[in-house]
């Protein structure tokens, strides 16, 4: 499973692109809106920083102004994938970007027939939502398992992202269920390098190397 990076801040897609893990980007208008800035002069910040997938979400909710919108934000770079929201519409616009060669990552997915859909109509990705299903007491990574063995079982080359990533168990248990993408937001990177064993054995390490050198310029 690849790892993308779930934000908008160049600061958190520096730090994270530099430590090597992540494949990609997400953004989402809330998270655009939170860096007060601009939305084509963020995707060209991040354009320069990450060769990979950047998907840039449309504000349109008509199928015209969603292929209109694609098509503006798709000539930004060849990275540039169309984030399109699961409505009748946005599966259209889905369509008419498909077809111009576009690609498409389908968000807001909260089922198996929605992703069965977006699939259909010829999204290159689809974004389940875990952490929301959550929050309304929905298992949202059993959906990733469902979604996965659906797409295994058809050959559907749509892949699957697993979004709306809480927390570090999230991104593990999206790995072994199938998903082929985590899209993480930066907290959640720096929980995954945490472990309180490795602290302790580094600052055991250094402590020994310390005596030793001390004993042996005494
Ligand atoms: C997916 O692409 C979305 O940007 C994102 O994962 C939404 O996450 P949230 O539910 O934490 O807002």
């Amino acid at each position: 499973m690849k790892l993308f990076i779930d934000s908008a801040n160049i600061d958190e897609i520096r730090a994270a692109h530099e430590m090597g893990v992540i494949a990609g980007v997400t953004t989402n208008p809330t998270l655009v809106a939170k860096e007060g800035r601009p939305f084509q002069d963020v995707l060209r910040d991040i354009i320069d920083i990450v060769d990979g997938p950047i998907s840039a979400e449309v504000i349109s909710t008509d199928a015209e102004g969603m292929i209109r919108e694609g098509e503006q934000l798709a000539a930004l770079s060849k990275n540039i994938v169309i984030k399109i929201p699961m409505t009748v519409e946005g599966l259209k616009a889905v369509k008419a970007l498909t077809k111009k060669k576009i690609r498409t990552n389908v968000t807001l997915i909260f089922s198996a027939n929605q992703a069965l859909l977006a699939a259909r109509a010829g999204a290159t990705y689809v974004s389940p939502f875990i952490g929301r299903l959550d929050d309304v007491s929905h298992n949202g990574l059993e959906l990733i398992g469902t979604i996965a063995e659906i797409f295994a079982r058809h050959g559907i080359d749509t892949e699957i992202i697993a979004a709306s990533v809480r927390h570090p168990l999230h991104v593990t248990e999206a790995a072994r269920l199938g998903a082929h993408i985590a899209t993480v937001p930066y907290k959640v990177i720096e929980q995954m390098v945490k472990h309180p064993l490795t602290d302790i054995g580094l600052e055991k390490f250094l402590a020994d190397w310390e005596k030793a050198r001390a004993a042996q310029q005494a």
